[in-house]
């Protein structure tokens, strides 16, 4: 094993990370090296365990080395690695895309295989755009999103993204997006706002619907905003105004799939089949991979005349190895009731969020399934108070990360009753302390 202070120099010398301020960063001279991952647990350089508190960014819902995927990811190597997905297929990308037909919304009958989340907005971006063109509607070429939407990183999701700061840097590449406020929103009374929220989206929809392609929203919760949780009748109220409108209906449910919020996917909690579905994150456990799901309706608009054809796709689209893994995930999703748990340990997540919210310095706090967020103050994604609460959780080894002035947590679904219960001491004594 490489020596810490070596590791750390070469990194210092020529890594550039994520979503991370560099001067900070480099300025920091023991960073956390993390040199193995079992369950719920990412192992220190040094042997210490820390608690995977968001997942390792929302992705190890199955936690970390579970070993049938480990056993798949092997064998599948060894069988068949990769081959392209464009004019050839194989046992796992056709028997996957019906395997998730099975699991979605009824009337979701068609998945078009991506590489990560971004590629799974941007996918439905274009399948959007182009179907309504060949729908004879060729000025239908906007997108309605929501304030604090956050859809990825490509130039097309980050069109649709609504977090200023992430904006900011690409102003006048982006594309125009009409933008409505969010039902998750908190106001002053400390309600969300689902019903103003509503009424703005309706007055887009009525005057502008000849020029809009779809709607994008990530149903129930708002990731990136800051966990920001709202009432499933804005889905509902939405669904049946796009219909009305003529406009598609686009779930970004890279985040919420999978689980995450209850229900398989979020869209359950309001009994909503969008028109388009984009998934990621969870979707192959420890590979990138994602994929749209699309109605049937979407797909025939890509038939007929060969010039009708989705001329898109990258490269990995549908790869063998995160095919495997995928239906492997699915299967396990099954087998361990993985919903079933989630049912269980949510409720205990949502009773320390409320105790959380008692605490002096907290403005606010929510629960939905396996996500708890406590507001410690109103300074956005630049605010420094979530960031306080997760030093103190790092020193009672558990690993958060914030969101501005919001402090978070996104578990492994698969986390023991016993591990979760020693993470949400260890999340309240982290916001005491920092308080
Ligand atoms: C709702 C949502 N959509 C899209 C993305 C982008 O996914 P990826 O980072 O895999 O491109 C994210 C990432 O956090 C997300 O939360």
């Amino acid at each position: 094993m490489i020596d810490k202070a070596k590791l750390v120099a070469i990194d210092h010398r020529h890594a550039w990370h994520p979503y991370t301020p560099m001067d900070r960063w480099l300025g920091d001279p023991d960073p956390t090296v993390i040199v193995r991952a079992q369950g719920s647990w990412l192992e220190t350089i040094e042997g210490e365990r820390l608690f995977d508190g968001n997942s390792s960014w929302w992705v190890a819902s199955l936690g970390h080395g579970h070993p049938r995927l480990l056993k798949v990811l092997a064998e599948q190597a060894a069988t068949l690695d990769h081959c392209a997905f464009g004019g050839l297929t194989h046992e796992h990308g056709a028997l996957l895309a019906e395997e998730l037909v099975a699991v979605a919304p009824a009337g979701l009958t068609r998945v078009f295989y991506t590489d990560n989340g971004s590629t799974s907005v941007e996918v439905a971006v274009k399948m959007a755009v182009q179907a309504q063109r060949q729908w004879g509607r060729p000025k239908k070429t906007r997108f309605v999103a929501l304030e604090g939407a956050f859809h990825g990183d490509s130039v097309g999701a980050a069109s649709l993204g609504g977090v200023e700061v992430y904006r900011r840097p690409f102003a006048g590449i982006l594309f125009d997006c009409v933008r409505v406020p969010s039902p998750g929103e908190v106001g002053e009374d400390g309600k969300t706002g689902h019903e103003s929220a509503f009424a703005a989206l309706a007055k887009v929809l009525a005057n502008e619907a000849d020029s809009i392609a779809a709607v994008v929203v990530e149903p129930m919760v708002q990731g990136a905003a800051g966990m920001l949780t709202y009432d499933a009748r804005y889905l509902q109220e939405l669904a049946a105004a796009c219909r009305a409108a003529d406009v598609l209906l686009v779930f970004d449910e890279v985040f919420s799939g999978y689980g995450r919020t209850g229900p398989m996917w979020a869209g359950q909690h309001a009994g909503v089949t969008p028109d388009l579905m984009c998934l990621g994150k969870a979707f192959a456990s420890l590979l990138p991979m994602g994929a749209t799901l699309a109605t049937e309706k979407v797909f025939d608009a890509f038939r007929g005349d060969p010039a009708n054809a989705f001329y898109y796709g990258h490269t990995f689209c549908g790869h063998p190895l995160g095919a495997a893994l995928a239906r492997e995930v699915l299967r396990i999703y099954r087998d361990e009731d993985v919903l079933g748990q989630v049912a269980r340990k949510s409720k205990r997540i949502a009773a320390t969020m409320t105790e959380i919210g008692e605490l002096p310095g907290v403005l606010s706090t929510r629960a939905l399934g396996m996500i708890g967020a406590a507001d410690l103050g109103r300074g956005g994604y630049l605010g420094g108070l979530g960031g306080r609460v997760c030093a103190e959780a790092r020193k009672r080894g558990a690993y958060l990360r914030p969101l501005g002035d919001t402090v978070y947590i996104c578990p492994p679904l698969i986390t023991t009753d016993e591990e979760l219960e020693h993470f949400l001491g260890v999340l309240v004594d982290s916001v005491k302390a920092a308080g």
